[in-house]
């Protein structure tokens, strides 16, 4: 039998983490889960409510009533919330503006963490985020670090937006990249820190497929010396 392991990957905003992470699961056709996508999630329920963001306890209950589901649609995965597709507007500016108390809080830290931990309880995961190599499985059989320099995630930004159609500025990118950076390092609970048993791997001059063969390739190894 094959044994199913799980995956960990952190990097900063814009690391190509997702990317990597999806295309890399569907190559071990292993679950891709987008922690980010639930502190989005958590996020866009409490716009919705109008719970304000900062309030600790509010945010905390919301988080516990939410509904979290992640579907594999043909190539994408979808999350529903509340058994609606909230896919895309997870992903509008809005959410990241309102984002930081959420992923400060500790409350909901603590419920999402335990919900991550359910989704990969039984193997064959990969999970990316800032805090999966570190706190939610410091026992993953694979740890990845990705970083790249800020300026290569802003140029990366932008022609991701142009390709959009959306009118993106070089400098503004940059600059909302290194605050997102500072909110991830510097969080008190679940910051963004480098495992020291995990595989850095610097993007900076990689393509999205260099990558994934990387980690692919790290993951057949690890699958192999566990497989009887
Ligand atoms: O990765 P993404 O940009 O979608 O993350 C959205 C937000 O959730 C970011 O502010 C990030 O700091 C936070 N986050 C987190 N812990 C994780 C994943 C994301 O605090 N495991």
């Amino acid at each position: 039998m094959k044994k199913k392991i799980k995956i960990a990957i952190d990097g900063p905003a814009a690391s190509g983490k997702s990317t990597t992470a999806r295309e890399t699961a569907r190559r071990l056709n292993y679950l891709y889960i987008d922690s980010g996508a639930m502190y989005r999630a958590v996020t866009l329920k409490a716009l919705r409510e109008g719970v304000p963001t900062d309030d600790e306890q509010a945010v905390a209950e919301l988080a516990q009533q939410i509904r979290l589901e992640f579907r594999q649609d043909d190539d994408d995965t979808v999350l529903y919330m509340d058994g609606q597709d909230v896919s895309r507007e997870i992903r509008s500016p809005r959410i990241v503006q309102h984002i930081n108390p959420v992923a400060a809080n500790p409350l909901v830290r603590q419920i999402l963490v335990a919900r991550q931990r359910e989704l990969g309880r039984e193997g064959g995961v990969v999970m990316d985020g800032r805090d999966i190599t570190t706190v939610v499985f410091p026992d993953a059989e694979l740890k990845i670090f990705m970083k790249a320099s800020a300026e290569e995630r802003a140029r990366r930004r932008v022609a991701e937006l142009t390709e959009r159609g959306v009118k993106a500025d070089f400098q503004q990118v940059l600059a909302d990249i290194r605050q997102r950076d500072q909110a991830d390092f510097s969080r008190a609970h679940g910051p963004l820190r480098q495992a020291p048993d995990a595989v850095v791997i610097d993007t900076t001059r990689l393509t999205i497929e260099e990558q994934v063969e990387q980690i692919y390739r790290l993951a057949l190894q690890k699958i192999a010396a566990l497989t009887d």
